[in-house]
């Protein structure tokens, strides 16, 4: 079967059962400061966890488009990929643990024909620390599951130390069966919603003989070991706490969050555990067989080397088409490495021509279908990928020369000292990935942070060096985003007015301090129009207009002057947010009866009095004819 297949049957399967189907979002998450890069099914739906109602009901399934920039360095085993899509379906208060199991085993045994005696499930073992139970509900459910088809499923605790002793079903701790998107209790700062979770593994089978020729033989094999012979195919999470104070309370709604990753179920359909050898990668996977004229699979070095470019390619196809344009800070340099890393790897497969746009074709053509969207953007990411790869190539090998002089003096286990490892980077634009694998190949050490600490001396890539992982500091609800995320509204119809109705929405990014946002325009604003734009924000502020909104077909939406980003990732139905009467069209000039009308999820502030006083900045250029505007409440 293949992938397309398989999205397409689980999507129709949740629909049959009364859920509304949702395109994927971008993978790059608008007004979450937090993250730089979508990496669950769940970052686009936080607020409907939280209690916000959803425009499409409240039983929703899609498959989301996730990035993982933690996984760079893991890809290159059978299973890990940075670009992945997640299938979801989502309960907002509904259906709970019950009728989603009994449905994933339905999905499973019945739909896909997957044999129940190679299904196993973990559960939460409770915490004693946070006063959290133990999930016996979940274990009760998914035994009389596996009874119906004849097996009886044994429960056991202590897998990591005793392994599997016929066990089905086994409890861990909060480590491996707890879910949010800071991680365990202790990490969720207040306020972020979790849940117990209850996942879904495949079992390759002992014969293959993965545990013994893995790194891992020499421990015990159990689910969540990571030798490879269990792959995990789907998490179940039932999202109904809230982290507060010390403590946990109960959300508004017992929530279910299901999360399964669309290549990994389809290579355990194929019962071959090796990801890359599904039906997406086939196209790119003969392509580079072509241009090396090296047979995948037939040398492990050589399997390495596919697996990274296959993975990094079809990633950086994603990431241009939703915006993420090589460059050397946030979202950009995370392209920019990937490609460099492939052509790198490229380089180890004896490729030493441009091949990058070429593989990049052939997956456009493979998602062509399943996302329109993206191959919309056919001609800028072809473009993007062979600049890149130019300009690469031109210091490529100067770089490797300079790179074996530095080592040339180093034995195995020395460290290459910081310095030198940034000057790589910063005189022939070899990434940090490119460097460790470099270093790796001959035993030497880099000195990781110090490479950062040069890094953050020379430019401010602080977020990009967070690596999009969560550093306690999350996307929040609090007053101060709400406020400024209402301004940016008003900063938006503003803008509009003032310099004319060309302007669109490029990009926003709010934390609880400032507001950021990008608009296409082609020249700098002069210092009257920038005043010209405060005067008309702080005029809104002063009427303090209401703000409401109305759920509405994007038809409607359009009719009424709605603007914002028409994409349908909400499906049919809209939320649209107005800044004073919403049954007027919307115009932002002094008397205005309606200053915003604005298609957006939430949250707001309930009238513009409480934002305070508006103030830009800054102005300046973001990328060729798109201006960045930020700006603060005082
Ligand atoms: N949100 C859950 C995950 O990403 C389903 O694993």
């Amino acid at each position: 079967m293949t992938v397309h297949e398989i999205r397409r049957k689980y999507l129709e399967f949740f629909e049959n059962r009364g859920h509304s189907i949702v395109s994927s979002s971008s993978l790059l998450p608008e007004n979450d400061p937090t993250t730089l890069f979508t990496g669950s099914g769940m970052q686009p739906m936080v607020p409907y966890l939280l209690g916000e109602k959803h425009p499409m009901g409240n039983r929703i399934a899609d498959s989301q488009k996730c990035f993982r920039a933690e996984d760079i360095e893991e890809i290159g085993d059978n299973r890990h990929t940075t670009f992945f899509e997640m299938l979801g379906n989502w309960s907002l208060g509904d259906y709970f643990k019950k009728e989603q199991i009994h449905w994933m085993f339905e999905f499973l045994t019945e739909e896909l024909r997957l044999d129940p005696q190679r299904i196993y499930i973990t559960v939460f073992g409770g915490d004693e620390e946070f006063g959290l139970e133990r999930d016996n509900e979940s274990v009760n459910f998914w035994k009389e599951k596996f009874e119906s088809a004849g097996i009886t499923a044994l429960d056991l605790d202590k897998a990591e130390s005793e392994g599997m002793r016929d066990g089905r079903i086994f409890y861990y701790s909060a480590k491996k069966n707890w879910w949010s998107r800071a991680g365990v209790p202790s990490n969720m700062p207040e306020g972020e919603p979790g849940g117990p979770d209850a996942e879904m593994f495949w079992d390759f089978g002992a014969d293959l003989k993965i545990h013994e020729n893995s790194v891992y033989k020499d421990s015990v094999c159990h689910v969540n070991c990571d030798c490879g012979r269990f792959l995990e195919i789907g998490n179940n999470v039932f999202m109904m706490y809230k982290k507060s104070g010390k403590g946990f309370e109960n959300l508004p709604n017992k929530n279910i969050d299901f999360g399964g990753g669309l290549e990994r179920l389809t290579a355990v359909i194929n019962d071959n555990p090796d990801v890359f050898q599904i039906s997406v990668f086939s196209g790119a996977l003969s392509r580079i067989e072509e241009i090396s004229g090296k047979e995948y699979g037939k040398n492990p070095d050589y399997t390495h080397s596919y697996r990274v470019i296959l993975d990094h390619l079809r990633a950086v196809t994603f990431l241009i088409a939703d915006g993420a344009i090589p460059s050397n800070k946030d979202s950009g340099y995370f392209t920019r490495r990937l490609i460099r890393r492939a052509i790198r790897f490229g380089n180890k497969l004896g490729i030493d021509r441009d091949f990058c746009k070429e593989i990049g074709k052939a997956y456009l053509e493979e998602y062509k279908d399943a996302y329109p969207n993206t191959y919309e953007k056919r001609d800028l990411v072809m473009n993007e990928l062979a600049q890149e790869e130019t300009k690469f190539r031109k210091t490529l090998e100067v770089g490797l020369k300079m790179f074996e002089k530095t080592i040339g003096g180093l034995s195995k286990g020395d460290t290459l000292p910081a310095k030198e490892s940034f000057d790589l980077y910063q005189t022939y634009g070899f990434p940090i990935e490119v460097i460790e694998d470099l270093a790796n190949e001959r035993g030497v050490v880099v000195n990781r942070d110090g490479f950062d600490d040069e890094m953050r001396k020379h430019q401010d890539v602080s977020r990009a060096g967070a690596e999009a992982k969560f550093k306690g500091g999350l996307a929040d609800h609090s007053e101060e985003t709400t406020k400024l995320h209402t301004a940016t509204h008003l900063l938006h119809s503003a803008l509009r007015a003032v310099l004319g109705e060309h302007v669109e929405q490029r990009g926003s990014n709010i934390t609880s301090e400032r507001l950021r946002f990008d608009f296409t325009h082609d020249s700098k604003m002069s210092d009257e129009e920038k005043e010209q734009v405060e005067r008309l924000v702080n005029y809104a502020i002063e009427k303090n207009y209401p703000v409401t909104f109305d759920e509405m077909t994007v038809k409607e939406a359009k009719e009424k002057g709605a603007i914002g980003l028409f994409e349908d990732r909400y499906g049919a139905r809209v939320k649209v947010y107005s800044v004073g009467d919403p049954d007027k069209l919307p115009f932002a000039g002094a008397d205005s009866p309606t200053f915003s009308k604005e298609v957006c999820g939430g949250p707001h502030v309930e009238s513009t009095g409480v934002i305070g006083k508006f103030k830009i900045k800054k102005e300046e250029a973001s990328s060729s004819g798109i201006r960045r505007i930020k700006a603060v409440i005082l």
